[in-house]
C-alpha cells in the first residue's frame, strides 16, 4: 500500500484519481486564494479609516461600478469553472465504459463479498486487473453500507433491495484499502476489505482457479485460504485479539474452555466441527449467539481444512 499520499487522501491509485485531485486542488488553491484576500483587505481597511479625533465624521459611501462588477463577474467565472468540470467528472465516474470487468459485490453485517462471472467468490479481497475499468455491481444483505476505496476516490453506498455501481480503473499491480463508510453497526469500523490488483494474465489465471484451487494445497493451507474466503476472517482472528467471535489462536486443542451455559467443553476436532455446523449448538461464554447457519453446508473437506487450519494457530 502506498503511503506517499496528501495529508487528504492517499496516493491516487485509479485512472481518474489524478483528474478528482487536481479539480480538489483548483478548489482549494482558489480558497486560500480569496480567503487571504479578503482578511488582508479588511485588516488593511480597519487599519486606514481606522476612527482618528471624536470629532471626526465619515464621508458619504459612493458606489463603484467598476469594483462591483468585479466582484460579480470573477466569482461567477470562477463557479462556471468549477460547475462544469466537476459536472464532466462526474458523469465520467457515474458511467462505466462498456467494456469493464463486472464483479458483483455484496455487502453485509460485517463483511464484504465478491463474485466474479464464473461462480469464483471471496470475502474481503477483491482480486481485479490492472489496467482495466472494473465496475462493481453493489448491494446489502440487511442495512446500509458503503463502499469506499480512498486511493481510487470512489465511494457510493450499497443499499438493500436495490443495485447500485461504481467503477474504476486501477492504475498499477498493488494493493489498495477499503472501508465501509456508513455507520452499520458495532462491527462497522472493522468491515474492511483490499483491493488487489493484479496483470491481466496473473489475474486470468486467478479467476480460472477459483482463486486458488483448494485440492491441491495441504490441508492446514486450504483451511486458511477459506478462512478468508468464507469470510470467517471478519469474526474471528487469529492473532488473539477479540472481535465479534472468539480468536482462533490457541483454541485447538483447549481444556476447560467455558460454555455460556456454565458447562465446559474441550475444544477438540468435534467441538470445532460442531461449531462450524451448528453455531448455536454451544455458545462461547461472553460471545454473542451471531455466527449464521449458512456454514451447515460446508462440504467434509472444507470442514476438516477449516479444523486443519485451526489446529495450526498454537
Ligand atoms: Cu458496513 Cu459500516
Amino acid at each position: 500500500m502506498g503511503d506517499k499520499g496528501t495529508v487528504w487522501l492517499p496516493e491516487a491509485g485509479s485512472a481518474l484519481a489524478g483528474e478528482i485531485d487536481a479539480l480538489f486542488y483548483f478548489v482549494y488553491w482558489v480558497s486560500v486564494v480569496i480567503f487571504v484576500g479578503v482578511v488582508a483587505a479588511m485588516v488593511y481597511f480597519t487599519w486606514k479609516y481606522r476612527r482618528r479625533s471624536a470629532a471626526e465624521r465619515p464621508e458619504p459611501v459612493h458606489e463603484s461600478k467598476l469594483l462591483e462588477m468585479t466582484w460579480i463577474v470573477v466569482p461567477t467565472i470562477l463557479v462556471l469553472i468549477v460547475f462544469t468540470w466537476g459536472f464532466r467528472l462526474y458523469l465520467d465516474l457515474g458511467v462505466a465504459p462498456p467494456d469493464a470487468y463486472e464483479i458483483r459485490v455484496t455487502g453485509k453485517k460485517w463483511l464484504w463479498e465478491f463474485e466474479y462471472p464464473n461462480g469464483t467468490t471471496t470475502v474481503g479481497e477483491l482480486v481485479v486487473p490492472a489496467n482495466r475499468p472494473v465496475k462493481l455491481q453493489m448491494s446489502s444483505e440487511d442495512v446500509i453500507h458503503s463502499f469506499f476505496v480512498p486511493a481510487f476516490r470512489v465511494k457510493q453506498d450499497v443499499l438493500p433491495n436495490r443495485y447500485t455501481s461504481v467503477w474504476f480503473e486501477a492504475a498499477r499491480a498493488d494493493t489498495f484499502q477499503v472501508f465501509c463508510t456508513e455507520y452499520c453497526g458495532t462491527q462497522h469500523s472493522g468491515m474492511l476489505a483490499r483491493v488487489v490488483s493484479m496483470p491481466q494474465e496473473s489475474f486470468d489465471d486467478w479467476v480460472e482457479s477459483g482463486g486458488g484451487s483448494l485440492e491441491e494445497l495441504p490441508p492446514a493451507e486450504a483451511g486458511e485460504l477459506l478462512y478468508s474466503r468464507l469470510g470467517c476472517n471478519a469474526c474471528h482472528s487469529v492473532d488473539g485479539s477479540r472481535m465479534v467471535g472468539p480468536t482462533f489462536q490457541g483454541l485447538y486443542g483447549k481444556e476447560g474452555h467455558a460454555m455460556a451455559d456454565g458447562s465446559t467443553v474441550v475444544a477438540d476436532e468435534n467441538y470445532l466441527r460442531q461449531s462450524i455446523l451448528q453455531p448455536g449448538a454451544q455458545v462461547v461464554e461472553g460471545y454473542p449467539n451471531v455466527m449464521p447457519a449458512s456454514y451447515a453446508n460446508l462440504t467434509e473437506d472444507e470442514v476438516s481444512a477449516l479444523i486443519a487450519y485451526i489446529e495450526s494457530l498454537q
